[in-house]
């Protein structure tokens, strides 16, 4: 499984060192969580941050949109460096229009599932994505609890997606821990986001292979 380390959990005011550590401790991609205080009830961060990380870290940058109306932001953050965007399927109306916004640029796209919605909303697009997010915490905040309604849909998702013979990454995100991390590895997922289990750990690389079992 792929990790993408969260840097909502990251120290803000030494964010290029934080991002650095996680680069060297060998995480795969680096999530950005952004919130708008309108989709979820947090505000983080906006293009300008991306585009500080940009060419200063070896690590894609997997940008998490996290807002309402995402068309209005997703050419900005492409230019400010994001290689991989995820949009919330809740928060958008046109959801073939965005993500072929999003892939006419070159860069992956992926769309977010609260652990509310069904799968069924990403069903028919599911050929055009390049990812899919599934939440295993409603969004907003780091450090929450693992809902594990989400198993079910891991594997439904993992089952819908090999029958049909596509490579579309499932992503999981959300209360990952090296104990839930197992549970979602086991139901089928490709990739894992985890924030508090890395930041919150003073051996950031042993966390990591924590993370990967
Ligand atoms: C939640 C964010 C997550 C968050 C995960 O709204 O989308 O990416 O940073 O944090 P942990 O791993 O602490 O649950
Ligand atoms: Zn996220």
């Amino acid at each position: 499984m792929k990790i993408a380390p969260s840097i909502l959990s990251a120290d803000f005011g030494r964010l290029l060192e934080d991002v650095k550590r996680v680069e060297e401790a060998g995480a795969d991609l680096l999530h950005v969580d952004v919130m708008d205080g309108q989709f979820v009830p947090n505000i983080t961060i906006g293009p300008l941050v991306v585009e500080a990380l940009k060419g200063r870290t070896s690590l894609p940058l997997d940008v998490h949109l996290m807002i309402c109306d995402p068309d209005r932001f997703v050419h900005e953050f492409i230019r400010a460096g994001a290689q991989h965007l995820s949009f919330h399927v809740e928060a958008c109306v046109h959801l073939h229009r965005t993500v072929h916004a999003i892939k006419e640029e070159g860069v992956r796209a992926g769309v977010g599932i609260n652990p509310g919605t069904s799968l069924s909303s990403v069903e028919c697009i599911l050929p055009d994505l390049d990812f899919v997010v599934l939440m295993s915490v409603n969004p907003g905040f780091g450090g929450q609890t693992f809902i594990p309604a989400v198993l079910p849909k891991i594997r439904a998702l993992r089952q819908m997606i090999d029958e049909q013979g596509l490579s579309t990454v499932i992503s999981v995100d959300g209360g990952i821990n090296a104990d839930t991390a197992c549970l979602v590895r086991d139901a089928g997922a490709d990739q894992i986001v985890a924030g508090s289990a890395i930041y919150g750990r003073k051996d950031i690389r042993q966390a990591i292979l924590d993370l990967r079992g």
